[in-house]
């Protein structure tokens, strides 16, 4: 039987009392001034939901209201407690900090039943009588959201954000630009998206077997789009990270401003998936134009780390180079045998854009590539290739994130089954997702090097070379961010399967078209559009916990492509 108390993520204990407790219109909510902005969302959520007006209540000790947030030191950070019970002061959330109230007031959504997550302005708002006790497993709880490879209109991008936060998520990291468009707005440097938003197509399929629509695609957001994002999310408890990623990857900033390429000559806007090898030359210009480029996104985001990209970087380009092969002399960057070694190149360029966000007081996050010698070692190493990388930045002393292809990247197929939309990847099923271990004890046993650095949480990762629109977003990253979250936020509850049947209704309310347990249905599927699935379990055999499903220079110099593209 679905049931309100049915929440997801789980919390760490819930315990169920005699009864409900209805909401009356008119009621007082009040919060300590650190919580405010939980209390404000969820009274909005509940009045467009529930056709209620609730009223803040500033002046009244919030401990007296009829829906009270009160600040509660002895809660660790990310922490709350709610109790709803009958009588006066009739829904109390204690929490540590913001980030708690932000949880507590998603649960107490949850808790009001399907019905929350619509906007029918239409009541009673009910909610049962409980005592939760909750707490985070992990800090960085994210998501990423590719809107390079397609744009998603900004719209969409709140509506994310929205569902992000319903499942205690804390993070959305929007990679911004790629080979396939620049989609933010940057005032010094118009050409970023006079030209680099738009492309002439776009291939249907993989880089391998698809074709092209012949149809252009593009946009970009405004500042002022992003500064709403930004803020929008922030009411929600998320923290928007953004994604500019160098030096590899830029292909569209290439064709706005060919002088930055290290191969000479015009570029155009990628219009297949794939790995370009058109790079940016390692030159003071190129990070002049960056380091401007770095400003402007820190003026709009108020993130305290800004994520520079730093995944699949083909050194080609500048192998053929005499000028930046004695570039990389002149610098000192020379491999074992004293050779200049132009793939250093990659670390020492990123480590130049680190110390400058670091100037502005931002702490950047690179993939997993870019960890090196040259990585300074407060730079956050985002590890998508698998666990070995992880093992080696973290003994280093860097802080990581775990977000591995091999488990979270949301664009992989979500079955074998032969219906899937353009199936690329591996296996992912929900089961799958939700036995997620960012670092799982098993492979921390094997580890003999004692692990200096920190695990910051995870990310999940929604790719979008083939979810080319909002709806097979929601295809690609429902219900598996619901398994996500729970791997990420809750200990390991059981009854993960029931609880999930119940949030379906939820996601049902909210309009999301997320993937139904047992497969698409007509409209969600791709006939005719071939993926390139993957095989996990052959793919660990081969390469144990290292994994490396990812991309190796050399490996797949020869034909380019990250995985699932
Ligand atoms: C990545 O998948 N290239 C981070």
């Amino acid at each position: 039987m679905p049931s309100v108390t049915d929440l997801v993520p789980a919390p760490a204990s819930l315990r169920t009392g005699a009864g409900t407790v209805t909401v009356p219109d008119g009621a007082r909510v009040a919060a300590d001034a650190a919580l405010r902005p939980a209390a404000r969302w969820w009274r909005r959520v509940s009045e467009d939901a529930f056709g209620l007006e609730l009223v803040p209540d500033a002046g009244t000790p919030a401990g007296a209201a009829d829906v009270a947030f009160v600040v509660a030191p002895d809660l660790a950070p990310g922490a709350y407690r709610l109790a709803v019970r009958t009588g006066p002061a009739r829904v109390r959330v204690e929490a540590a900090d913001l980030a708690g109230a932000h949880a507590a007031a998603q649960t107490l959504r949850q808790l009001a039943g399907p019905a929350a997550f619509r906007r029918a302005g239409d009541g009673p708002l009910t909610l049962p009588a409980v005592h939760v006790e909750d707490a985070p497993r992990h800090g960085w709880r994210g998501v990423l959201l590719d809107v390079a490879r397609h744009f998603l209109p900004k719209a969409d991008v709140l509506r994310f954000v929205d569902l992000a936060a319903a499942h205690h998520l804390d993070v959305v990291q929007l990679h911004l630009t790629d080979d396939q468009g620049w989609r933010v707005e940057i005032e010094r440097y118009p050409r970023l998206t006079e030209v680099g938003a738009w492309r002439r197509e776009s291939m249907v399929g993989t880089w391998r077997t698809g074709t092209p629509d012949g149809r252009p695609h593009g946009g970009y957001y405004t500042a002022d789009d992003l500064r709403e994002i930004v803020a929008y999310a922030r009411e929600r408890g998320i923290t928007v990270v953004p994604e500019i990623d160098v030096p590899g990857h830029v292909q569209a900033a290439l064709a706005a401003y060919p002088e930055l390429a290290a191969r000479p000559g015009a570029h155009e806007v990628r219009t297949t998936w794939g790995i370009s090898d058109d790079v940016l030359d390692p030159s003071e210009a190129s990070l002049a134009f960056f380091r401007d480029v770095l400003d402007e996104v820190c003026a709009i985001f108020d993130s305290p780390f800004v994520a520079l990209g730093g995944d699949e970087v083909p050194t080609t380009a500048w192998r053929e180079r005499p000028d930046v092969v004695e570039r990389a002399a002149s610098l000192g960057l020379l491999d074992d045998a004293g050779t200049p070694d132009v793939v250093r190149l990659h670390g020492w360029f990123l480590a130049r854009l680190a110390d400058h966000l670091r100037g502005r007081g931002r702490r950047a996050v690179v993939w997993d590539e870019a960890f090196g010698p040259d990585l300074p070692r407060d730079v956050v190493v985002t590890c998508w290739r698998g666990h070995a990388v992880a093992a080696t930045a973290l003994a280093a002393g860097h802080d990581v994130i775990m977000a591995p292809e091999q488990e979270v990247y949301l664009d992989h197929r979500a079955s074998d089954g032969p219906h899937e939309p353009v199936p690329v990847g591996f296996v992912r099923t929900v089961d799958d997702v939700r036995a997620f271990e960012p670092l799982p004890a098993a492979f921390l046993e094997s580890v003999t090097t004692p692990l200096r650095g920190r695990l910051l949480g995870a990310q999940a990762q929604v790719w979008t070379e083939h979810l080319d629109s909002a709806r097979r977003v929601d295809y690609a990253t429902f219900p598996r961010l619901a398994a996500f979250a729970e791997a990420v936020w809750s200990p390991d509850a059981p009854g993960f399967a029931e609880r999930l049947e119940s949030h379906l209704a939820r996601l049902d309310a909210a309009g999301v078209e997320y993937r139904p347990l047992d497969g698409p249905r007509p409209w969600q599927t791709r006939p005719g559009v071939a993926g390139h699935p993957r095989d996990l379990a052959a793919e660990r055999a081969a390469a144990g916990w290292a994994g490396l499903g990812g991309w190796v220079e050399g490996r797949d110099g020869a034909e380019p492509g990250r995985s699932p593209g």
